[in-house]
């Protein structure tokens, strides 16, 4: 069928296979231009369908020849309905990685769960033996805690006091400004549940009792700190807490982890477009400024060059892993920079509606939105009929 993007509020409900798939083909003839990187040999990325954990399962694939292990909560396609793009970027992943002769893997579940972790655990044990990384790059507005049986929904709000700065839709390109009311009730527990650190530790927990963990093992889960324009609504708010209580958790696992010396990391990378951040208020300002200026300035990365250099810059170099005061890597290096963030704070100031795809990279924000989708991929040609029934073959 002909696939076409369908909005509806600030998700995309279509996307396109062929498009997925050139973005990850893409992805991976970069990773080969870079060099093989002397990195972990199998590896289980949770949450490796989409963002930072695709270009990770990628950078561990098809830069040290891993085997590795992707787990994701994706929907599969049914006649007449594309699937979600995570899929069909998983799809395409697989059949590459198979073309190249690696070992490659999915279970698509809610990782969450015990199920989801069974499965893991016991594909673990009949095909890999053990993992030596471990990548955590979750991101969910709900979590069921398996123990307790409780649903927990994140929220994204300032704390204390309400929040109010400029925004922009960046379909229309308005910019308006927004209040955000502050968190109430149980709103920062629920945040810290979802996206704290405690699904991380039990999935740890869950791989060293069954002894699925190799001498040395790695794990390395994803954060965000970002300027001071954003914190009251995001390094500040709540989603902020769950960030700290995931940095924390980075400690507590390494504790676990010494009698094998393994390590567990907190990455902070930089701020990117995706179905997350774009739901986000104040952001998506924030990103188009970035993106113009950390163009100009030549030093603008997607995932995929951002785990890149997380992997061959940080993590495997031979050496030390290198960590700021608080014990986190920093890959979010280049989008901290003083000048950076000068000429952001500068422009913001200035930003409205009929100056913004002049002073922001309002094109180059929407390009990577639909990107998300498989839309507006060079090379693909979107007037041709798509086969939406694709498989993923591990999966079939
Ligand atoms: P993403 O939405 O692109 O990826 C989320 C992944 O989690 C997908 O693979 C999805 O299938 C999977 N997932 C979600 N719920 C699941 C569930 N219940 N069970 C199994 N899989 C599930 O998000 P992303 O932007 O790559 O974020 C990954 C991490 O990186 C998050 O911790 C995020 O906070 C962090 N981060 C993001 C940014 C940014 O600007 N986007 C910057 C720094 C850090
Ligand atoms: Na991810």
């Amino acid at each position: 069928m002909i696939i076409e993007p369908r909005m509806r509020g600030f998700i995309c409900t279509t996307s396109h296979p062929e498009g997925c798939a050139q973005n990850v083909k893409n992805q991976i003839e970069y990773i080969k231009s870079k060099g093989a990187i002397n990195g972990a040999k199998k590896v289980l990325v949770i949450g490796a369908s989409t963002g930072f954990g695709l270009a990770s399962r990628i950078t561990s694939a098809f830069g040290s020849d891993a085997a590795t292990i992707g787990v994701f909560f994706e929907k599969e396609p049914a006649e007449g309905k594309t699937a979600s793009p995570g899929w069909y970027n998983s799809a395409a992943f697989e059949t590459e990685a198979h073309k190249a002769g690696l070992y490659a893997k999915s279970i698509n579940g809610d990782a969450f769960s015990n199920e989801i972790k069974r499965q893991t655990l016991d594909l673990i044990k009949a095909d890999l033996g053990q993992v030596d990384l471990i990548i955590y790059s979750l991101a969910s507005p709900v979590r069921m805690n398996p123990t307790t049986g409780v649903l927990h929904r994140s929220v994204l709000k300032p704390i204390g006091d309400v929040f109010t700065n400029k925004t922009v839709d960046f379909h229309s390109g308005k910019v308006s400004e927004i209040s955000i009311q502050p968190s109430s009730g149980d709103d920062i527990e629920n945040t810290v549940a979802v996206m704290g650190g405690e699904d991380w530790s039990m999935w740890i927990d869950a791989l060293k009792a069954e002894n699925l963990l190799a001498p040395g093992a790695t794990t390395v889960a994803y954060s965000y700190i970002g300027p001071s324009l954003t914190e009251a609504v995001y390094r500040k708010g709540t989603i902020g807490r769950a960030k700290d209580h995931l940095e924390a958790t980075a400690f507590a696992i390494t504790e676990k982890l010494a009698d094998i010396d393994g390590k567990a990391f907190v990455s902070v990378n930089k701020a990117l477009v995706t179905q997350a951040s774009s739901a986000i208020p104040v952001i998506p300002l924030y990103i188009s400024l970035l993106y113009k200026i950390m163009k100009e300035e030549g030093i603008h990365e997607g995932c995929i060059e951002q785990i890149q250099r997380l992997y061959q810059e940080r993590l495997f170099t031979g050496k030390p892993v290198p960590v700021d005061e608080k014990g986190r890597i920093r890959v979010d290096d280049l989008e901290m920079r003083a000048d950076v963030q000068e000429k952001i704070a500068k422009l913001w100031v200035e930003a409205v509606t009929e100056n913004l795809s002049e002073i922001g990279d309002l094109e180059g924000y929407r390009k990577d939105f639909y990107n998300l989708f498989g839309f507006d991929v060079q090379g693909v040609d979107y007037k041709a009929d798509a086969n939406e029934m694709v498989n993923i073959e591990s999966i079939g």
